[in-house]
């Protein structure tokens, strides 16, 4: 597949159907999302894969803590939708910033946090890509950090979480998102 046919046709994938992705697939998408670039090559990324039993507690750890903060009447989002994907996901994964530190003083902690959030976008976009090219579905979701400290100690790491990737084989066909014009959006100085 070529890779703007790849961008193209990637659409968020929600509705997963059961079956398992092979571990060597997973592998080799891990094997081609570290090659994303990042800021000074720092790689900043950490994948926890889960699948199985361990996607199913990291499912349950999800669904407390929607409940919990429903119960205290603060906003969830689309949390349910979320967890709901990763319900029907065979593969989770979870990705976290192993470079994050709580011991840098300002800005620069603000100027680190926004580098390494684009070098582990950058890392996130090659694997959506990547999986589109096998003809495999995947969420990014955000949503998960919603429940920030109980993943953290899911994954027994206080690396911090960035987001999760919903992976598995597409039970829908979405068409294409609405997206406003380039045009309105790109200025050109000459
Ligand atoms: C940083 C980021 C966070 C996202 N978080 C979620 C999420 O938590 N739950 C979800 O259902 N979709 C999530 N999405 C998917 C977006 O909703 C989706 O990309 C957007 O609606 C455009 O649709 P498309 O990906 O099919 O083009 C996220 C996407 C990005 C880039």
């Amino acid at each position: 597949m070529e890779t703007v046919e790849a961008i193209q046709g990637r659409r968020s994938i929600r509705r997963f159907k059961a079956d398992l992705v092979p571990r060597d697939v997973i592998e080799r998408l891990l094997d081609l999302t570290i090659r994303a670039p990042s800021a000074k090559n720092g790689q900043p990324w950490r994948f926890v894969v889960t699948t199985g039993e361990a996607k199913s507690r990291l499912v349950e750890t999800l669904q407390e803590v929607l409940e919990e903060t429903k119960s205290k009447g603060q906003p969830t989002g689309s949390l349910q939708g979320s967890i709901q994907a990763m319900a029907e996901a065979p593969v989770v994964i979870l990705v976290f910033n192993r470079l994050s530190r709580e011991d840098i003083p300002e800005p620069y902690a603000y100027a680190k946090l926004l580098v390494d959030t684009q070098s582990l976008g950058a890392a996130i976009q090659t694997f959506l890509l990547a999986a589109q090219d096998m003809g495999l579905g995947t969420l990014w979701i955000c949503d998960v950090l919603y429940a920030r400290c109980e993943v953290q100690a899911f994954a027994s790491t206080k690396e911090e979480l960035m987001a999760a990737i919903a992976l598995g084989i597409p039970a829908e066909t979405p068409g294409e998102r609405p997206r406003q014009d380039w045009r309105e959006l790109s200025t050109w100085m000459e």
